[in-house]
């Protein structure tokens, strides 16, 4: 398989990165993921400009979007099976400098740039009708997770512990309200009205919420943008994960209470509509 390697399109096996590099040592870059349904990024504009704040954040210079295109059509068309789906995967960091906390002085280094794209398998219908079952952890993260950061080691620490619980994932919970999950957002609903946290620096705001709150507006459905509490989430109509290859999935169970709809009718409308959506890709 081919990568894309600071300008270079090479074989997988050859595509290394300093150890000097401050992805590495300090986790200092950005990086974006976005779902690729039979050859088309979905979704691909709104990635860009996500990409372009959160490199803005971390004083990175903006990044060339014609030319990433360009590299993540060559990839597409590399895949084995370039009509099924996929996950092009995006990662920038400040480049490669003996180690300092500070910025390497202007001149001295480059951005470290990374591209794949690798078939994902899609989520099985099974998996979608029974829900997922999830824990609720601290949010510990710090306070600017709207920047989509290589440093995800709290993400990592808590979908560990969902796993150790048997759980699939877990939902992070900051001042007694929900804020998301380890890598995706967290919808409820009630009365056929949908909630989510609203846009903060607690949150990255998802591209998928994004969208399903799009969705949501066509379909007619309320939507409430006003932070919601476990006991709320656990007495929801219905629970959903929304994420970009996590798509729309309902939750059945939250630290062990059941969802009252745990196949989330909502959801699955959601779900369907959102795939239509992915097929009239303009990229
Ligand atoms: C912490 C977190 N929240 C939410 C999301 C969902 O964002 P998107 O829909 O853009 O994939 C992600 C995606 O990786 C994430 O890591």
């Amino acid at each position: 398989m081919q990568v894309y390697l600071n300008g270079r399109l090479i074989p997988e096996e050859q595509a290394v990165v300093s150890i000097d590099d401050r992805g590495f040592l300090f986790g200092d870059g950005v990086y974006e993921v976005v779902h690729v349904y039979g050859r088309s990024l979905f979704e691909w504009d709104l990635h860009m400009a996500r990409l372009q704040r959160s490199l803005a954040a971390i004083k990175l210079p903006t990044a060339d979007q014609d030319e990433l295109l360009r590299v993540a059509r060559l990839l597409i068309d590399d895949l084995a099976s370039p009509d099924g789906e996929a996950s092009l995967y995006l990662e920038i960091t400040r480049g490669a400098h003996p180690r300092a906390h500070g910025f390497p002085p202007p001149g001295t280094t480059s951005p470290t740039i990374l591209m794949w794209v690798r078939p994902v398998a899609p989520i099985a219908q099974e998996t979608v009708q029974q829900g997922v079952p999830m824990i609720t952890v601290a949010d510990d993260r710090w306070a600017k997770v709207w920047i989509k950061t290589v440093g995800l080691l709290p993400n990592v620490l808590a979908k560990e512990k969902a796993h150790a619980a048997g759980a699939f994932d877990a939902v992070f919970v900051r001042d007694g309200v929900v804020t998301e999950a380890t890598s995706a957002n967290v919808f409820i609903v009630q009365n056929r009205v949908l909630r989510t946290a609203p846009s903060s620096n607690y949150i990255l705001s998802g591209i998928t919420r994004q969208v399903v709150l799009e969705l949501a507006e066509a379909r007619k459905l309320a939507v409430d943008l006003t932070p919601f509490s476990v006991e709320e989430m656990v007495a929801a109509d219905e629970v959903f994960l929304t994420g970009t290859l996590t798509e729309v999935l309902p939750i059945r169970s939250i630290d062990g209470h059941q969802v009252k709809e745990p196949s989330g009718p909502v959801a699955r409308q959601l779900l369907n509509d959102l795939h239509d959506r992915a097929s009239w890709g303009k990229h």
